[in-house]
C-alpha cells in the first residue's frame, strides 16, 4: 500500500511518530512532506528542542520507518504526490493544523500537503485528516464539515480512556489504532469494545 504522510504545526507529534512506525510495520511504502511548522512541533514535542534543524529532526523521526519512507520538501511539486496520475492508496495527515484544515478547505494549495489532500479529493480517495485544536471556531467548524462533506474523514486527535489506558502511549496508540483502522490496515494497538 502507498500511503502519502503530512506532517503539520498542531500539537500531536507522537501520533506522528507512532502512525509512521505501524505503516512501516505494515509493509506500507510512505512519502513523508512535513510543514516547517510540522518540523518545529516535532522537534519541539519529541526532542525537547524546537531550535533542532530539519535534516536533524527529519533524520531523528525517519529512522522509525527505514526502508519505507520517501521524503518530499514542501515545495516538490515534481512528487508523485502532487498528481492524480500516481497510484497512491491513501493520504494522511497527521497532526493537521487548523491552518492546513482551512486551506485544504478553501481549494488553495500552497504546498505539497495541501496538494496531496487536494488530490485525494478530487480523485475520491481516502484522506484521513487528524486535526488538534482548542476551543474550536465557527470556522474551523465550518471547515472540517466542509471538508467531511467533500469526502474527507476527520479523525480527531481525542483519545477515549475507556480502554484502561495507563500511560501516554496507550492514549497515542489508541487514536493511531483507529487511523490504522480507516486505512484498512490490521492492527493490535488497543483492544477492541468487547474484546476480551
Ligand atoms: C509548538 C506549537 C504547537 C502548535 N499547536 C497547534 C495546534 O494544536 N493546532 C493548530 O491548529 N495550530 C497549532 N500551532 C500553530 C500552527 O503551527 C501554525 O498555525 C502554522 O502556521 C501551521 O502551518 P502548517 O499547517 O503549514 O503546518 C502550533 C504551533 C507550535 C509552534
Amino acid at each position: 500500500m502507498n500511503v502519502f504522510l503530512g506532517i503539520t504545526g498542531a500539537s500531536g507529534a507522537p501520533y506522528a511518530a507512532r502512525l509512521l512506525e505501524s505503516l512501516a510495520a505494515a509493509g506500507c511504502e510512505i512519502g513523508v512532506c512535513a510543514s516547517r511548522a510540522g518540523i518545529e512541533v516535532l522537534a519541539t514535542e519529541l526532542y525537547d528542542d524546537p531550535t533542532l534543524p530539519r535534516d536533524e529532526v527529519l533524520a531523528r523521526l525517519l529512522e522509525r520507518a527505514e526502508g519505507h519512507v520517501e521524503l518530499f520538501d514542501p515545495q516538490d511539486w515534481s512528487a508523485p504526490y502532487a498528481s492524480g496520475s500516481a497510484k497512491v492508496d491513501a493520504y494522511v495527515v497527521c497532526p493537521c493544523s487548523m491552518g492546513t484544515l482551512g486551506t485544504v478547505a478553501s481549494g488553495a494549495m500552497q504546498n505539497l500537503i495541501h496538494r496531496a489532500a487536494s488530490v485525494a479529493l478530487k480523485e475520491e480517495r481516502r484522506l484521513v485528516l487528524m486535526p488538534r485544536e482548542t476551543p474550536l471556531s465557527a470556522i474551523h467548524l465550518r471547515n472540517m464539515l466542509t471538508l467531511r462533506e467533500a469526502g474527507a474523514t476527520i479523525l480527531f486527535l481525542a483519545p477515549g480512556f475507556y480502554h484502561g489506558a495507563r500511560t501516554l502511549d496507550d492514549l497515542v496508540d489508541f487514536v493511531v489504532a483507529r487511523a490504522l483502522d480507516q486505512l484498512g490496515l490490521e492492527q493490535e494497538l488497543a483492544p477492541r469494545w468487547g474484546q476480551e
